[in-house]
């Protein structure tokens, strides 16, 4: 398949990142950064979750944060919704995009969420039906689509019937994420292209957490399967305080410069995008994960 004319790329650091990340940054910092990465370009920016404060501090200020940001019309700015009481947040605060999230794995969904997979979808379809008749569109998230950090490996017609039902719930878009970044280029495009029966190719993303350095090479033959959405996450922050030994995603910068590199559009001010991974690397006091970034800023 030939490559696309653009992509659209997922930021997700200000959710994914943060979400793991030990230095908590201050609601003007998180504001600033959110508003920051919207100047780059980047036109959907996942900004942080209406999950318990209780699993996940570091999301606890996501309905100050989300009132604090500029909000570009260019921009979807999207969160995290668990269950209903999320969703009541979200709307109270006047999100109008969320994502739902579950797993291709049992331990995974447990750990994660306190519930099977298949309880996970009835929340999940609890919220979707009080979404009807609202303005809120609603993205979906299937994790260990490649493997689980309690499970080992996943099948991929187990992520197709997932993906499936996120879909029939009324996910305008369903992101296969490997949250533990264990998946090769050949099981993606078998994956991709197992999934691809059951959901249309053009409703799904890739989420690649870059534990094993798999990310770019899974991304690149993610896109030549013919997906157009990739998320990822400025400067490689974050994964998952709930998968032990999960890394950040694959930084935003590395992926904007192979899209760049492939003749690819993707309206992201790459020189911008590298002052904001290392302002924010900085301020969280951490080293950044983007080859690319540490390349254009070596002395
Ligand atoms: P639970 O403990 O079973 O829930 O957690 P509960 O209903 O028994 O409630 C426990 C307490 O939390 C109660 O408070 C609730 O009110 C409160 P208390 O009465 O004890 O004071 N609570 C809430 N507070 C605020 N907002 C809410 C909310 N819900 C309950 N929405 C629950 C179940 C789902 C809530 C919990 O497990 C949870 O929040 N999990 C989220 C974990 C998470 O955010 N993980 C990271 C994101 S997923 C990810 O990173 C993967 C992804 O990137 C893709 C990939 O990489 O694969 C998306
Ligand atoms: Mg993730």
């Amino acid at each position: 398949m030939s490559t696309p004319e653009h992509v659209k790329i997922v930021e997700v650091g200000p959710r994914d990142g943060l979400q793991n990340e030990a230095v908590s940054l201050s609601l003007d910092d998180k504001v600033n950064f959110i508003n920051q990465l919207a100047d780059c370009g980047l036109n959907y920016i996942e900004f942080g979750a209406f999950v318990s404060p209780k699993w996940v501090p570091q999301m606890a200020q996501s309905d100050a944060v989300f009132r604090g940001i500029k909000k570009s019309p260019a921009v979807t700015y999207g969160a995290l919704v668990p269950n209903l009481k999320g969703l009541s947040a979200a709307l109270d605060s006047g999100v109008s995009e969320i994502a739902v999230f579950t797993a291709a794995s049992e331990q995974f969904s447990n750990k994660n969420t306190n519930c099977s997979i298949e309880e996970s979808l009835q929340r999940i379809e609890l919220i979707t039906e009080a979404c009807k008749g609202k303005d809120v569109t609603i993205r979906g998230y299937v994790s260990c689509v490649a493997g689980c950090p309690y499970q080992g490996d996943t099948d991929a017609n187990q992520v197709a019937e997932i993906a499936h039902r996120l879909r029939e719930l009324g996910c305008y878009e369903v992101s296969l994420g490997d949250t533990i970044g264990v998946g090769t280029a050949d099981r993606f495009s078998t994956l991709i292209d197992t999934v691809s029966n059951k959901v249309p190719v053009n409703q799904l993303a890739v989420h690649c957490h870059d534990t094993y350095g798999q990310a770019l090479t899974n991304i690149y033959a993610a896109l030549k399967m013919g997906i157009t959405t990739v998320d990822s996450s400025v400067a490689g922050l974050g994964g998952c305080p709930y998968a032990k030994g999960a890394s950040g995603n694959v930084a935003t910068e590395d992926v904007v410069y192979l899209l760049h590199g492939m003749g690819i559009n993707t309206g992201i001010d790459l020189d911008a995008l590298i002052q904001c991974s290392q302002q924010i690397c900085q301020q969280l006091n951490r080293a950044n994960q983007s080859k690319v970034s540490l390349a254009r800023t070596v002395q």
